[in-house]
This record gives C-alpha cells, sequence and structure tokens, in this order.
C-alpha cells in the first residue's frame, strides 16, 4: 500500500484539493488549516477487508483515541518513550489509529471515504448543511430528479463564505439508462451540469449497465422518484412506502423496453469524451457485474474508476469488491443502511447483531453500518434527510475501530440480501458470498 502526497496529486489535476474533516461548524474556519496538512490517503482500490487490526482493544475511547493529524505529528518513539517513563503522559499506541480521508483512484483523483448521498432528498438547506458539517462527496443522479435542488444547496454553502471552494468538492452524477446512445449521454452530461451548477463533474457513472430505449414509457422506480420531486412537503420515507402500496399490481419498475441499437462500448466512448471535452474529470460505473467491469476495462482508452454498487453486511459481495480491484476498479458502497426501502423491509438496521456491536462501541447502530465499509477499505455513500443524523454519520467515524471479532459478526450476517432490486435486473451470482448459519435469507435474494 503507498501512501501518497496528496498535494502532489492534486497539482497533476490542476486543482488544490483540501481535506475535509468531519470538524464542527463553528470551528471549522480555524482548523481549516490543520485539516488540510493532515490528509491520510491511501492508493486506490483496497481489498476489502484489508485494513490491518492495529488496535487489539477495541475501539478507541474519545480520549485516547488520535485524528490523523495527530498520527501524522507523533513524537519520535525516544521521545515518547522517554516522557512515558517519566510519568508524562499515558500509555501510548503505535501505528494508525484512523482510516484514511481518502481513496486515491485510478487516475489518481481523491475520493473521500465517506460521501453524502442525494437519493430522495429535495429540501436545498440539507445539501449546504451536509457541506457546512463536512462532507464533501455529493452522489447525485440525473434519474433522482433532484439536481437543481442539490446545486442549490452546495451553491448556498460556496456564497456563504470565501472559504469554501468548489475544488474542495467531489461532485458524482449518473447518466440513465434510457441515455445509453452517444448524443445523449453528452446531452444528460451538459444537463446535470447545468442542473447542478457546479461547473463540472468530479465524477460521471453509467448507473445501470442496462440500456432503455430511449422515447418510451419505461417505468423504473419512476413513480416514486416523481412524486417526491414534486412534493417538498412529504417525507421521503413516506412516500416510498405509498409508491410501494399502490404498485402492488406487479408492474413495479418492470416495464421497460431494452435499447438493442446502443453497445457499451458506444456509450463508453462517449463518456470518455466527456473527460476529454473537461465536462467530467473521472467516468466510472455504477450496478456492473466484475463480467461487465471486465469488458469496459478490455475496450477502454480510460479506465473506469469506481464501481457504486449495493454493500452492505448482508451483502458483502467480497469477490466482487476483489476482482474489481484487481482490474483498478474502487468499489463505492451505496445503501449501507439498507436504505429507504418499503419494498423490502430494513432488517439490518436493527438487527441484534447490529445492536449489540453498537451498544458495545458506544455508537448507534447507522454508525456501525457505515464503519463496517470504511473498516473494510470500501468507500462508502450514506444518507439522511434528518439534520442530527447528518454529524451522527460523519463526525467521529474516522477514529474508532470494531474489534475483528465484531467484523466477524457482521460479516456473518451475509444473507444476498438486496434492498436495492427490480424484476428486469439479471444479478450475475456466480461470485456470490456463501451465505452463513446466522445470515437471514431473504425473499429478495
Ligand atoms: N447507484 C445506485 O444504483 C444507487 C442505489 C441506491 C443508492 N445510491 C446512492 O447511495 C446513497 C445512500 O443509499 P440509500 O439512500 O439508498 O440508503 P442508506 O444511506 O443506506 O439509508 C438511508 C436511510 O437510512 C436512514 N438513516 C440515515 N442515517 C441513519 C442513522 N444514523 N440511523 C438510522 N437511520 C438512518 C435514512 O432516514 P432519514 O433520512 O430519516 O435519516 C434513510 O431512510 C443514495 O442516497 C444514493 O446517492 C445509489
Amino acid at each position: 500500500m503507498q501512501l501518497l502526497n496528496g498535494k502532489q496529486q492534486a497539482l497533476r489535476l490542476g486543482g488544490s484539493i483540501k481535506a475535509p474533516q468531519p470538524i464542527p461548524a463553528a470551528a471549522s474556519r480555524i482548523n481549516r488549516r490543520t485539516a488540510s496538512s493532515g490528509v491520510r490517503v491511501v492508493a486506490q482500490a483496497l481489498p476489502s477487508d484489508s485494513f490491518p487490526s492495529t488496535n487489539s482493544g477495541g475501539p478507541a475511547s474519545s480520549k485516547v483515541a488520535t485524528n490523523a493529524q495527530a498520527t501524522m505529528d507523533a513524537p519520535t518513539k525516544t521521545a515518547v518513550e522517554a516522557a512515558t517513563s517519566n510519568g508524562q503522559i499515558g500509555p501510548v499506541r503505535t501505528g494508525a489509529t484512523s482510516e484514511p480521508d481518502f481513496i486515491r483512484l485510478n487516475n489518481g483523483a481523491l475520493l473521500p471515504i465517506l460521501g453524502f448521498g442525494t437519493f430522495m432528498l429535495t429540501d436545498p438547506n440539507i445539501f449546504k448543511m451536509a457541506a457546512e458539517v463536512g462532507y464533501r462527496h455529493f452522489d447525485c443522479a440525473a434519474y433522482y430528479k433532484n439536481e437543481k435542488v442539490v446545486g442549490q444547496g452546495i451553491r448556498e454553502w460556496l456564497a456563504a463564505d470565501s472559504n469554501n471552494k468548489r475544488e474542495d468538492l467531489f461532485v458524482t452524477s449518473k447518466v440513465f439508462n434510457d441515455s445509453h446512445r452517444p448524443e445523449q449521454v453528452r446531452a444528460s452530461a451538459e444537463k446535470t451540469i447545468a442542473d447542478l451548477g457546479v461547473g463540472y463533474l468530479d465524477m460521471m457513472l453509467i448507473h445501470w449497465p442496462n440500456a432503455f430505449k430511449p422515447g418510451m414509457d419505461n417505468d423504473f422506480y419512476g413513480p416514486v422518484c416523481e412524486i417526491n420531486a414534486h412534493d417538498m412537503t412529504r417525507d421521503a420515507n413516506d412516500v416510498v412506502r405509498e409508491a410501494a402500496q399502490s404498485q402492488g399490481d406487479g408492474k413495479q419498475g418492470g416495464c421497460v423496453t431494452f435499447d438493442e441499437e446502443v453497445t457499451m462500448e458506444d456509450t463508453w466512448q462517449a463518456m470518455e469524451k466527456l473527460v476529454d471535452d473537461g465536462l467530467v474529470r473521472c467516468i466510472g460505473l455504477s450496478n456492473f457485474s466484475h463480467k461487465e467491469v471486465k469488458e469496459v476495462c478490455d475496450m477502454a482508452r480510460i479506465k473506469p474508476v469506481v464501481n457504486q454498487v449495493e454493500l452492505h453486511p448482508m451483502l458483502g459481495q467480497k469477490k466482487l469488491v476483489d476482482r474489481c480491484f484487481n482490474m483498478g476498479v474502487q468499489c463505492l458502497a451505496y445503501g449501507p443502511l439498507g436504505g429507504p426501502n418499503a419494498y423490502v423491509p430494513n432488517d439490518l438496521l436493527p438487527h441484534p447483531v447490529v445492536s449489540r456491536i453498537a451498544q458495545e462501541c458506544g455508537k448507534s447502530n447507522g454508525q456501525v453500518l457505515v464503519r463496517w465499509s470504511m473498516q473494510r477499505g470500501v468507500p462508502v455513500l450514506v444518507k439522511t434527510g434528518t439534520l442530527g443524523r447528518l454529524k451522527e454519520n460523519l463526525w467521529g467515524m474516522m477514529d474508532w475501530r470494531m474489534t475483528d471479532e465484531q467484523m466477524a459478526s457482521l460479516n456473518a450476517l451475509e444473507a444476498k440480501k438486496r434492498f436495492v432490486d427490480v424484476p428486469w435486473k439479471t444479478w450475475d451470482t456466480s461470485l456470490d458470498d456463501p451465505v452463513s448459519a446466522s445470515g437471514t435469507m431473504s425473499s429478495a435474494a
């Protein structure tokens, strides 16, 4: 594993990437320099479960835990030993005590290890607050139909303080299934950039490998987004629940017409052109199997940097993560908490094993599940529309660890369970992890 010099990378990429740190808003200005110099980066794609366990004693108490800056500025061993032996300071921990803040992608770009999901959110204030709280990666999509609102929140944050810089953010979007034809890839990117109003995209993904014929009445989870995007007064979770109930006719996202006239090569070349023309910095994939990732890698002039897929203890997909790693493609976790899903009841977040570990660590169930991804070296996207949870899901996530036993207990929840699924999608199950005795095989698996 290679530790990187983020500053050099930023220069090479023509940006001035600074390390976002989850610091309280009030302290953010004073701490900015410290936070920037404390960046810890890990080289592109770590195999899952790859971080060494450096602390045998379980999660760090806030007193003992060190952050990235403290780790980098640690006194020399001799000085520490001297101070310890004469009783000046307490026990000293050695080795890394926090995860890196960024993952370096195969083109050198730095991806924050923790990102903010935007699906179903319609209040610009939540995005402004998310940036204020310290999130730097915003995961958007044309399909979410809320990019204008996301952009409004981000722009309000940028306007609020001259220290808030566009280049400190990592903004991702996705080309949807009905825009796979080259001219539509371009049109989709241009619309997204205009809607967000942030000048360029840090990353553009192909949302799904499946192309839908444009102009048809393709029904994905359409109504869910349509309803929510046009009714700002509704709670997103209620909207999902209602949409699920109203689609009890078996039509749930099933009526699509596949586009036989466009190949993945056509689409990928159009994606590469977006990079050539300076519209986006990185291009990648989402919901691709390892075979589909390989197909793109084999033909690519510009390699995909990520494959954004559903990952949580009930769907570990370790082999997919490892295969992508070997191809230089970083898996990026979505739906770490089981998502806002009424189609498949969420038995992950309240699972007794998750609750037990949360109690042992003095953390919430949500924090345990986000931590699970980070601790296996996989960057993760988490979403909340609740202001209090913005902080909960980010602050204090960097300086504690679960024990190997706790990680193993979570891994044992493997159930091949997808919270995000649609009838028209045939998943490649050839790399599925075995379901363990304690795994709860579900109807969605
Ligand atoms: N590429 C793809 O196909 C794809 C698919 C799905 C998702 N994604 C991306 O991944 C992001 C995250 O996934 P997701 O939105 O599906 O779901 P998620 O982050 O796994 O879960 C979000 C749900 O958990 C709740 N929640 C958040 N923090 C919590 C906490 N600390 N304790 C308890 N509950 C908590 C939220 O409710 P509140 O809002 O009430 O807090 C919301 O209902 C998405 O927003 C999207 O950007 C991509």
